[in-house]
């Protein structure tokens, strides 16, 4: 018999120098603005890393035939467990923007989480996916502006809420072009006066910053599924689920804030081991492949974000661009799963590590 073919590649033409000519067409700057790290790209670097050193261990002979890799999450049932990362103003690389992402996503029978920063009403993002997706809070800098957002996202039917909390401090960003903006946020607030000789980290920016009662605030807001993204630390995700988070996201933000903190695949055994019984856990950073899914699932997670690749596939080729990579990760996944012998996602454990 022949082997079955290799699936293809889910870096997608456009994703590396020989490039795609969607992806080359772009401004460099918007290139670099989807890749770089922070700093000297430590931690951008230590993802990768990470997932290669995790050598996943074949087995032979096992029955998978009729396997899947469904799965259900915060009451929804998953084709597969390859989430859309948020990511900010998606019109910098596709005029389709959030709306080509959203439709891609629901159209593999997966989800989305919605930037704060999108650049499209958050109404014509609900109505391409045609089901709900998930919504990503940045906080607004006070309860009231925060508040006035979260109904915004909640009048469009979003269907579960992540805050992320792990991007306090900005890093210089991207010079918008005309035509692409957060549309839906208030006007920035005006930053709190600023004292001579003060800091703009402590006096300007972080004074603007949520903390865990802000977040204790905010479950108490909204009656949807709360997530709290970028944590890396087991003391963190205990109390967002003490405080009555339904889920958290290991993430380092695709190594985009702190250069020098570790991979986020390192420290998901930690958190799992913590609060994994309790509330699903999931990952981001650095996932590139479906042997990468498959890593992070042996190590705890129940389900992963993918944020680079698919914003690739989405500079290619609008909404195919973007399923394209997502059935490109499916059936690596499945195919890792069949060689590992897990017929389904709850045979996948650390024990296929080798
Ligand atoms: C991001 N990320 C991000 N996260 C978030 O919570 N809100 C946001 O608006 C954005 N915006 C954003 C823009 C760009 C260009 C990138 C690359 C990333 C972080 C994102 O959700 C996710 O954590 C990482 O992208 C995951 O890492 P990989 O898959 O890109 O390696």
């Amino acid at each position: 018999m022949t082997p079955p073919p290799e699936p293809a590649s889910s870096h997608p033409p456009g994703a590396g120098d020989e490039g795609g000519a969607g992806w080359l067409r772009l401004d460099p700057a918007v290139r670099d603005y989807l890749e770089r790290g922070c700093g000297d790209g430590l931690t951008l670097a230590a993802n990768r890393a990470a997932f290669d050193a995790l050598r996943i261990m074949p087995r032979l002979l096992v029955p998978v035939a009729g396997g899947d890799t469904r799965l259900e999450l915060l009451g929804r049932a998953l084709e597969h467990p390859c989430l859309l990362a948020p990511i900010a103003y998606q019109r910098l690389f596709h005029p389709e923007g959030e709306c080509a992402s959203a439709m891609a996503a629901a159209a593999q029978g997966g989800l989305m989480a919605v930037s704060s920063l999108a650049s499209q009403p958050f109404q014509a993002i609900a109505l391409a996916a045609g089901s709900p997706q998930w919504f990503q809070l940045y906080w607004q800098g006070d309860r009231e502006r925060t508040r006035r957002l979260l109904r915004r996202a909640e009048a469009a039917g979003f269907c579960a809420v992540v805050m992320t909390a792990d991007a306090p401090v900005k890093q210089a960003a991207l010079d918008l072009p005309a035509g692409v903006a957060a549309v839906n946020l208030e006007p920035p607030a005006p930053p709190p006066a600023a004292v001579p000789g003060g800091s703009t980290v402590f006096r300007g920016w972080m004074a603007q910053a949520p903390t865990w009662d802000d977040l204790a605030w905010l479950r108490g807001e909204t009656r949807l599924p709360l997530l709290l993204k970028g944590v890396l630390h087991p003391d963190d995700a205990q109390r967002a689920v003490d405080l009555g988070c339904d889920g958290v996201i290991v993430s380092n933000h695709g190594g985009r804030v702190l250069d020098g903190a570790p991979p986020a695949v390192e420290r998901l055994p930690a958190v799992a081991a913590r609060v994994a019984g309790r509330v699903p856990v999931l990952l981001d950073s650095g996932i590139r492949n479906g042997r990468d899914v498959f890593r992070a699932l042996a190590l705890g997670a129940a389900a992963v974000l993918v944020g680079r690749p698919a914003v690739r596939g989405l500079a290619d080729g609008g909404a195919l661009g973007v399923a394209r990579v997502l059935r490109v990760l499916r059936d690596e996944l499945e195919m890792t799963m069949a060689l590992a012998g897990c017929a389904r996602l709850a045979d996948i454990g650390p024990h296929c590590l080798a």
